[in-house]
């Protein structure tokens, strides 16, 4: 069944990537963004790869005017996913009236208007960052919850809640679904995590130090009780996230399922930051200077995903391996610089 998709976010790293494949399954979509942290070149980017250029609306979604307006412009739509969401945990710490009022105004802002509109479906962009510290790994759906260690954890949180309570009074149903670390890029290299400023994420500074744009990677923390005494997370190759998203929707339009769902999307493994860097070194040939930092404040030790509810309900299954995942972030690295992209957005 070809559905009509209003993507929130839909010019972001995540967002746009989920674009692609919405509309290589056939799917119409519409986009809506305020360019936070994106820009109007990703439309064309999309255009590119799949030859159709999405509908797009520009809105901020925490403005609840906007918000209308974006419903009305949209024309009828079938369902939501729901990307737009500021994601960084450091910004999240030092202002976070900022992450709870972008945040959870839009999702409820998003949820008003699909009442008013009887959209039925949405797809949540939720994070692994709901489990804090895990007691047991692999870490199931059904783990109990930790505080979040960030405002920016406690958004999404806070947002699954708003979601349970909204789906459990009738009328929408939602899936959330729970990344891991997303990293890597499109394979056309078109899209991919646009880096403003001084990257957070690990893949990022990685693929800039390999390129000479930084001196070395700093590493957070080397005496962990890990194999290695650095960090572990599990990454998952962007497509394969973007991919679960499809299949969630298709879940959902098809009567299947309960009205509220959570999945966790990881590919069930953990790597260390040395354990990256090597992937990378591998994957490229390219050398990463590192030197070994003290941990950075709210750092978990260790999380990796049990995804086996998402393999066996949704038939998802991650393709990408750790060098695809290093290589498309190279690919994507070497893209930006022959565009011109970091001389334009120069810190
Ligand atoms: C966290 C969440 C993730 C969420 C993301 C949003 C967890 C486990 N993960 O990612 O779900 O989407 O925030 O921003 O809560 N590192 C370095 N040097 C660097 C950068 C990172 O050593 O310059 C290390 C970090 O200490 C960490 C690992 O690399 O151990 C990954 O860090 P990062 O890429 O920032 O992601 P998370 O913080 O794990």
């Amino acid at each position: 069944m070809k559905m009509r998709v209003g993507v929130t976010g839909g010019t972001g790293y995540i967002g746009s990537h989920t674009v692609v494949e919405l509309m290589s399954a056939g799917h119409e979509v519409v986009i809506v963004d305020n360019f936070s942290n994106s820009e109007p070149g990703v439309l064309d980017a999309l255009e590119q790869i799949t030859g159709r250029r999405p509908v797009f609306v520009k809105a901020d979604l925490a403005c609840p005017d906007q918000a209308r307006e974006f419903f009305s412009a949209a024309g009828p739509l079938d369902a939501i996913i729901h990307f737009a969401a500021f994601l960084s945990v450091e910004e999240s710490v030092r202002v976070p009236l900022h992450y709870f009022r972008n945040n959870l105004f839009s999702l409820v802002h998003v949820l008003q208007g699909m009442q008013s509109h009887s959209i039925p479906h949405m797809v949540f962009s939720s994070s692994c960052t709901v489990y804090g510290q895990p007691d047991t790994l692999p870490i199931s759906e059904d783990a109990p919850l930790q505080p979040a260690w960030s405002p920016y954890g406690q958004t999404k949180q806070m947002s699954e809640d708003i979601l349970r309570s909204c789906t459990a009074s009738g009328g929408v149903r939602a899936i959330a679904l729970r990344y891991f670390n997303p990293i890597g890029a499109h394979p056309s290299a078109l899209i991919g995590e646009l880096p403003y400023g001084l990257p957070h994420h690990l893949v990022p500074f990685i693929v800039q130090t390999a390129s000479g744009q930084r001196d070395y990677l700093r590493i957070f923390g080397y005496d962990y009780n890990t194999l290695d005494g650095t960090p572990v997370r599990d990454y998952i190759h962007v497509t394969d996230l973007a991919r679960a998203h499809v299949q969630a929707l298709e879940r959902m339009a098809g009567g299947q399922g309960r009205e509220w769902e959570v999945y966790n999307l990881g590919v069930g493994h953990g790597f260390s930051v040395l354990d990256m860097v090597k992937a990378f070194e591998e994957a490229t040939g390219l050398k990463v200077p590192y030197q070994l930092f003290p941990r950075r404040a709210g750092d978990v030790e260790k999380v990796w995903a049990d995804n086996r509810r998402a393999r066996e309900v949704l038939g998802w299954i991650p393709e990408y391996g750790l060098h695809d995942m290093m290589r498309t972030a190279w690919d994507w690295e070497q893209h930006l610089r022959g565009s011109g992209w970091y001389e334009r957005n120069k810190r």
